[in-house]
């Protein structure tokens, strides 16, 4: 596996954890004000870390480009900024907005990146195997 998949996959791991253990809180407290952070902690954070890391282990040619090592800086600093800065604000700290909409544009520009990765470089397009008659 490449090793920016295993880095997406481990980063991936952590958010998981991270986000449930949100979800649990939310659940033992009754307290669901800080839903907006745990959805975008296990959806930003564990299912799209997830799918870059499948993305970049079916083509190993973009995994190599230092761009996906960029990608990987921008986008996972971007929700590791995101995740305790939303669950402070949710949670009575309206003057953190100004660093949750920065994390958020973070998070856009990694996208922004994958997007350029997805449609530039050298992946190839692989055609089915036939099964010999
Ligand atoms: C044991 C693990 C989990 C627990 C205990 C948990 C708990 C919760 C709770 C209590 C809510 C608030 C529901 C509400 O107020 O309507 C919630 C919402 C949500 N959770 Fe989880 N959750 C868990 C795992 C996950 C995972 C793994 C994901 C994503 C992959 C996820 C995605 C969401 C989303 C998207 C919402 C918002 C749903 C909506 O808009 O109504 N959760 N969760
Ligand atoms: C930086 C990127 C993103 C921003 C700024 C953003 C922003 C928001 C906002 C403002 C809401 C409404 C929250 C509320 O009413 O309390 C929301 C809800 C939601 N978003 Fe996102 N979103 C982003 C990315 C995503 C992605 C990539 C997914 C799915 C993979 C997603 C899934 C959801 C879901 C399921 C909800 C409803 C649950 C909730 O209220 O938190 N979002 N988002």
């Amino acid at each position: 596996m490449p090793f920016i998949s295993l880095l997406y996959f481990r980063t991936a791991a952590v958010f998981l954890l991270v986000g449930i253990l949100m979800g649990l809180q939310m659940a033992a407290t009754h307290d669901h004000s800080t839903l907006a952070a745990h959805a975008h902690v296990n959806l930003l954070g564990w299912v799209t870390p997830a799918l870059f890391a499948g993305y970049f282990a079916l083509n190993p040619s973009q995994a190599e480009r230092r761009l996906a090592r960029v990608q990987y800086g921008v986008y996972v600093a971007g929700v590791v900024l995101m995740g305790p800065m939303l669950y402070l604000m949710l949670r009575g700290r309206p003057e953190l907005e100004p660093v949750v909409v920065f994390s958020a544009l973070l998070v856009f520009a990694g996208a922004i990146l994958f997007a350029v990765i997805a449609f530039t470089g050298p992946a190839r397009v692989s055609a089915p195997r036939v099964a010999a008659e």
